[in-house]
C-alpha cells in the first residue's frame, strides 16, 4: 500500500545503481552500420534519457547517451547497401545454401553471447524493465535464434527431395522476398526486432533495421557483430524521425517486405507510402485489448493471481497484455478486493532492485497518458478501487479501476501501461458483444471451471480471436506457438517456424522426365552445381 513518499524515497536510493548495473560508459553513438561497415555521423543527435525521470522530486539525472538522427541521404544509402547485397536475387547472400546461412548465423550467436550483460543493463536504463525480465528477454532471443536453426534444418530437410507427378518432377523450397525492412517496439526492443530480423536473414532477404524510438542505444554493443560476421550490405541500421529515415525508403518502392510492431495507425501510413502496395508484403504486430472474463464459478485465487501478472507484467506494456477485465456480477465485489489487495502488495522500485516488479514507465508522457485515462473514466463514473494511481515523475503506481463501462476510454482503447480496468457482466453477451465490437482481435482470457460453459465460449471466441486462454493470463509464448492477431491487432503469423515462411516465398524448379532433363537434373545435383536445386540433407 505504497504512498507517494515510499515511491519516491524507494526511487530515489535506487542510484547509483549497483554494479554491475551502473553506467560509466559513454553512451554518445555515433556509430551506424551501412553496406559492413561502422559509419559515423557527424550530424543532429537525439538525446537519450534514462528510465528514471524524476527531476520534480530531486532526481535529476542526466541523458544517459546520444545516438544519431541520420538524414533521408543517409538512410538511403542504407538501403542502396542492402539493395546491392540482394542484387535482384543475384547477391552473395540470397544465394548461398541453407547450411551456409546457418554457419554465419551461428558465428553471429557466439558473438552475441559475448553482450549479455551490456544489452541487459542497457534494457534497464533506456526502458525501465526490471534485471529478471531484462535477462529474460536477452535469453529468450538467443534461444528464439537457435530454435529457429533447427526449424530452418528440418524445413530444408523436408525440402530436399524432387517430387515427381504427371511425369514432372519438381523441387520446391522457399527463397528469399528480397530487402526487409524491420522495425521492432520499444517494450520487447531486441526481442521482438530479432524475431523478424533473424529468419528474415536466415531465408536470404537482406535487412536495414530501424530499432524503436526508446532502446537504440541497446543495439549498439550488436552493431560490431553483425558487421564483423555477416557480408557487406546483408545488414543495415538506420535511426531517427521515421519521416525522414522511413518514408522515403518506402517511397523508392524497393522496399519488398516490411515487419513492424508498433501501431496500426503508422502501419497504415507506412503501407501507403510504398508506390506498389500489393508488392510489399507486411508482418504487422499491432495494438490489441484482450479481455479477461471471469465467470461466476472461477477459481478467484488462480484468477487473481493470472489477472494481476497477465496486467501488470513489464507494467501492463505488453501488447499481449490484459487491457479490460469482464467480471460477473455476483463474484465481483469479491473478486475486486482481492485484485487491490495483490496490486497494492506488488513491489516497485527502479529495473535493478531486487524484487522490483513495477518499474518507471519509459518516458513522461506515458505516466501522462496514464493520468489522462483514469482521469477520463473517473469522470465518467468510475471508481478508483485501489491506493494508486499517482505518478512520481514517470512511475506510474498501478490504478485498478471498477466500474468501467463503454463511455470510458478505457473500455477501447489500449492503455498500455499500468492501469488495470473492471466491468462488471450479468449476461454473457455482453463481454463477447465486447470482443465482436472492438477493433481489436488477439487473445481472451475465460476464467470458470465448467467444461461445457467453456466449451460454448470457446467456439465462438476462436472466431473473433487467435488464441484463447483458459484460466491463465494472454501471452505469446511458448515462441513454437503462432502469434497472430485478427482486425487491427496483426497481419501474418509468426512462431519459430511460421517467421521462416512469412519472410519466404515457396518457389520450384521443374522439369519433363525426359531422357536428357533427367540427366541435366543429376548432373546438377550429384556436382552440386546449384545450392537451389540440391539433395544435400542438412545434418
Ligand atoms: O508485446 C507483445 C509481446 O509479443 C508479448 O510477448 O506475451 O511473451 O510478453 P509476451
Amino acid at each position: 500500500m505504497p504512498t507517494i513518499q515510499e515511491v519516491t524515497d524507494a526511487m530515489l536510493v535506487s542510484v547509483p545503481a549497483p554494479e554491475p548495473w551502473g553506467l560509466e560508459d559513454d553512451l554518445d553513438q555515433t556509430e551506424y552500420l551501412v553496406d559492413g561497415e561502422i559509419r559515423h555521423h557527424d550530424g543532429p543527435m537525439q538525446l537519450v534519457m534514462p528510465c528514471l525521470q524524476m527531476a520534480e522530486v530531486g532526481l535529476d539525472l542526466f541523458a544517459i547517451g546520444h545516438y544519431p538522427l541520420l538524414s533521408t541521404e543517409e538512410a538511403m544509402q542504407a538501403l542502396d547497401a542492402a539493395v546491392r547485397a540482394y542484387d535482384s536475387g543475384r547477391g552473395l547472400w540470397p544465394t548461398l545454401s541453407v547450411g551456409e546461412r546457418i554457419g554465419y548465423m551461428e558465428r553471429f550467436v557466439v558473438a552475441m553471447k559475448a553482450t549479455r550483460e551490456e544489452v541487459i543493463r542497457l534494457l534497464m536504463w533506456e526502458i525501465g524493465k526490471n534485471l529478471r525480465d531484462s535477462t529474460k528477454e536477452f535469453d529468450r532471443t538467443v534461444e528464439y535464434i537457435v530454435d529457429t536453426l533447427e526449424a530452418l534444418k528440418e524445413l530444408d530437410r523436408t525440402s530436399s527431395r524432387f517430387q515427381i507427378t504427371q511425369g514432372i518432377a519438381g523441387q520446391v523450397r522457399r527463397a528469399p522476398l528480397g530487402v526487409v525492412l524491420c522495425m521492432g517496439p520499444y517494450n520487447y526492443p531486441l526481442n521482438e526486432t530479432f524475431t523478424t530480423l533473424i529468419p528474415a536473414l536466415l531465408m536470404g532477404n537482406t535487412v536495414v533495421f530501424k530499432p524503436p524510438r526508446l532502446g537504440v542505444l541497446l543495439h549498439r554493443p550488436l552493431l560490431k557483430a553483425f558487421a564483423e560476421v555477416f557480408p557487406p550490405g546483408v545488414v543495415n541500421t538506420v535511426y531517427g524521425d521515421g519521416r525522414e529515415v522511413v518514408g522515403p525508403l518506402l517511397a523508392t518502392g524497393k522496399v519488398d517486405c516490411l515487419a513492424f510492431i508498433g501501431s496500426s495507425r503508422v502501419a497504415d501510413i507506412l503501407k501507403s507510402q510504398h508506390p506498389k502496395p500489393h508488392r510489399l508484403r507486411c508482418v504487422l504486430g499491432l495494438e490489441a485489448k484482450n479481455l479477461a472474463i471471469v465467470l461466476p464459478d472461477a477459481d478467484l485465487d488462480n484468477a487473481v493471481k493470472e489477472c494481476v501478472l497477465g496486467s501488470l507484467s513489464y507494467n501492463g506494456q505488453r501488447c499481449t497484455a490484459l487491457k479490460l477485465l469482464h467480471v460477473h456480477r455476483s463474484i465481483a465485489d469479491e473478486f475486486a478486493q482481492r485484485m487491490a489487495q495483490a496490486i497494492d502488495k506488488l513491489p516497485y522500485g527502479a529495473p535493478w532492485t531486487p524484487g522490483a516488479e513495477l518499474t518507471p514507465l519509459p518516458d513522461l508522457d506515458h505516466a501522462r497518458l496514464m493520468e489522462t485515462l483514469v482521469d477520463n473514466a473517473i469522470k465518467q463514473g468510475a471508481k478508483l478501487s485501489n491506493n494508486g494511481g499517482f505518478r512520481v515523475g514517470n512511475y506510474f503506481q498501478p490504478a485498478f479501476l471498477t466500474g468501467v463501462d463503454a463511455s470510458m476510454r478505457l473500455y477501447h482503447e489500449e492503455q498500455f501501461g499500468p492501469v488495470v480496468p473492471m466491468a462488471t457482466f450479468d449476461d454473457i453477451e455482453t463481454p463477447i458483444r465486447t470482443v465482436v465490437e472492438s477493433n481489436f482481435g488477439q487473445q481472451v482470457s475465460l476464467f470458470g471451471s465448467d467444461p461445457q460453459t467453456l466449451a460454448r465460449l470457446i467456439d465462438p471466441l476462436v472466431n473473433q480471436v487467435c488464441r484463447v486462454n483458459i484460466n491463465c493470463q494472454c501471452q505469446r509464448g511458448p515462441d513454437t506457438f503462432p502469434f497472430t492477431g485478427r482486425k487491427d491487432s496483426a497481419e501474418g503469423t509468426l512462431s519459430i517456424s511460421d517467421a521462416l515462411r512469412v519472410f519466404s516465398i515457396r518457389t520450384l524448379v521443374a522439369s519433363k522426365l525426359s531422357d536428357q532433363n533427367k540427366a541435366i537434373l543429376t548432373e546438377i545435383t550429384h556436382n552440386r552445381l546449384s545450392n537451389f536445386l540440391s539433395t544435400d540433407f542438412i545434418l
